[in-house]
């Protein structure tokens, strides 16, 4: 599939985005975890999450029942998961393989799980080791250290871990097997990653304890099942927040965005850089997350900045489309520290100097980081989305700040994460993207 996106104006109107991917992988997993019924509301349907429903299913011992934007799930609990018959597909998620090696690595059955060619290049090592401390049997590629994973569960203990990176991915799979060892696990990472696990486990009357960075929490807890509303995903929201803020003239009114402190980093870099933003704050509807109103103007006048590396966590997966913001921003943009980007479902160093490239923006690539110097002429590029989603959208709206149409290779990965994203970018901008199927 590709795009031919059409550099036709500014953006204006209001949206909702869908619902957040992380939370949603969570809520499917910890429902299914929970005895009873649980009702989540506004889950994102994505190839990343369905794959993530669909394993769990396939454990046994629950019922899955989608109506319209809810999905229930009635689960009988862990205790009753059996041996699943065939090997799980993690497709191109991260977070779906690493939470589900988790929860497996407590359950007594042998279970394999892989995923696609970009989830397979990357590093489960972070999680096999502390799964395999926990008492977990673990084969891989490369010993553990990639997918297939081949997992024996049971039997598991409580360990105490540092964690040598700032992952939620690693935090929330050894919690998930915490739950279901003998004793008590503490957990430290070097920062604050993600903290929707916690959130979303202590709503389900898990007791999960912080203290001075370190998280403890006691085997065979079973979180209660009840009501998940998802907020719309902060991630998805950054495009249109960026695309705002470059095209001048934009005026763009998000609804009921998630803007948990430790995922918006996206919300203060655009306030850093000098975007027109305002956030209202709305009531949880009884969500433990926080959700907002955004409104964001495009005023043409953005400066760059060096990102302080303590916000890289919370804007990881902003940063491909922060570098677009960078491209057009007032002066040298720098990003250090962020090697992280070099793991995820592309090496988005790369390939976010690439897209840069492929419009003549003037870019470095640096070992951990990548240094824009705008503003920039964007050229009429060929992009390729090197099957990387968030490249794709990125580079989407990097072309609407051409002087004519582009072309983005290779969009049929945006379905893991955002399916609508080339209609609700035309209906805040008519006719700026063309899909194709070729
Ligand atoms: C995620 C955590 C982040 C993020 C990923 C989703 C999650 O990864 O990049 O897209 O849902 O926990 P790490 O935890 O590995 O940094």
């Amino acid at each position: 599939m590709s795009w031919l996106v059409k550099p036709v104006g500014h953006l204006k109107g209001e949206i909702t985005v869908p619902g957040d991917k992380s939370i949603t992988h969570r809520a499917y997993i910890f429902a299914a975890m929970a005895l009873g019924s649980t009702r989540i509301s506004d889950p994102l349907r994505s190839e990343d999450t369905d794959n993530t429903l669909r394993a769990v299913e396939s454990l046994g011992g629950l019922v899955v029942r989608v109506e319209g934007t809810r999905v229930t799930i009635t689960s009988e609990g862990t205790s009753v998961f059996t041996e699943p018959e065939h090997v799980i597909d993690a497709g191109n998620s991260g977070t779906g393989a690493r939470l589900l090696a988790g929860l497996l690595a407590g359950c007594p059955f042998m279970s394999i799980i892989t995923g696609d060619g970009s989830l397979r290049k990357r590093p489960m090592g972070r999680i096999v080791e502390p799964l395999r401390l926990m008492g977990a049997r673990i084969d891989g590629r490369a010993d553990g250290t990639l997918l297939p994973l081949v997992i024996r569960g049971g039997g598991l203990k409580g360990i105490n871990y540092t964690s040598p990176v700032a992952s939620a991915q690693v935090k929330s799979s050894v919690i998930l097997a915490a739950l279901n060892a003998a004793s008590q696990t503490n957990f430290t990472e070097p920062a604050l990653s993600r903290d929707h696990t916690e959130r979303m486990l202590r709503a389900m009357g898990v007791k999960i304890t912080a203290e001075g960075g370190t998280l403890t929490v006691d085997g065979g807890q079973v979180p209660k099942a009840g009501h998940l509303k998802v907020p719309g995903d902060i991630s998805s929201a950054a495009f249109f927040l960026v695309a705002a803020t470059v095209l001048e003239g934009s005026d763009v009114f998000l609804k009921k965005v998630g803007i948990n402190p430790t995922r918006a980093g996206i919300l203060r870099l655009l306030e850093a850089m000098g975007a027109s933003i305002e956030v209202t704050t709305l009531g949880t509807e009884g969500s433990p997350e926080p959700l907002a109103d955004i409104r964001v103007r495009g005023t043409g006048d953005i400066k760059g900045i060096s990102i302080p590396e303590e916000w890289i966590p919370s804007i990881i997966d902003e940063l491909p489309i922060a570098a677009v913001l960078a491209a057009a921003a007032d002066g040298v943009t720098e990003l250090r520290g962020a090697s992280e980007l070099r793991v995820k479902e592309s090496d988005r160093v790369f390939t976010t100097v690439q897209m840069l490239h492929e419009a003549g923006v003037k870019v470095e690539e640096l070992k951990d980081g990548f240094r824009i110097y705008g503003p920039s002429t964007v050229g009429v590029g060929t992009h390729n989305s090197h099957g990387d989603h968030r490249i794709a959208m990125s580079s989407a709206v990097l072309s609407l700040l051409a002087d004519a149409p582009s072309q983005i290779k290779g969009t049929g990965c945006v379905a893991t994460s955002f399916p609508g994203f080339p209609n609700l970018m035309n209906h805040l901008l008519p006719g700026s993207i063309e899909t194709s199927l070729t």
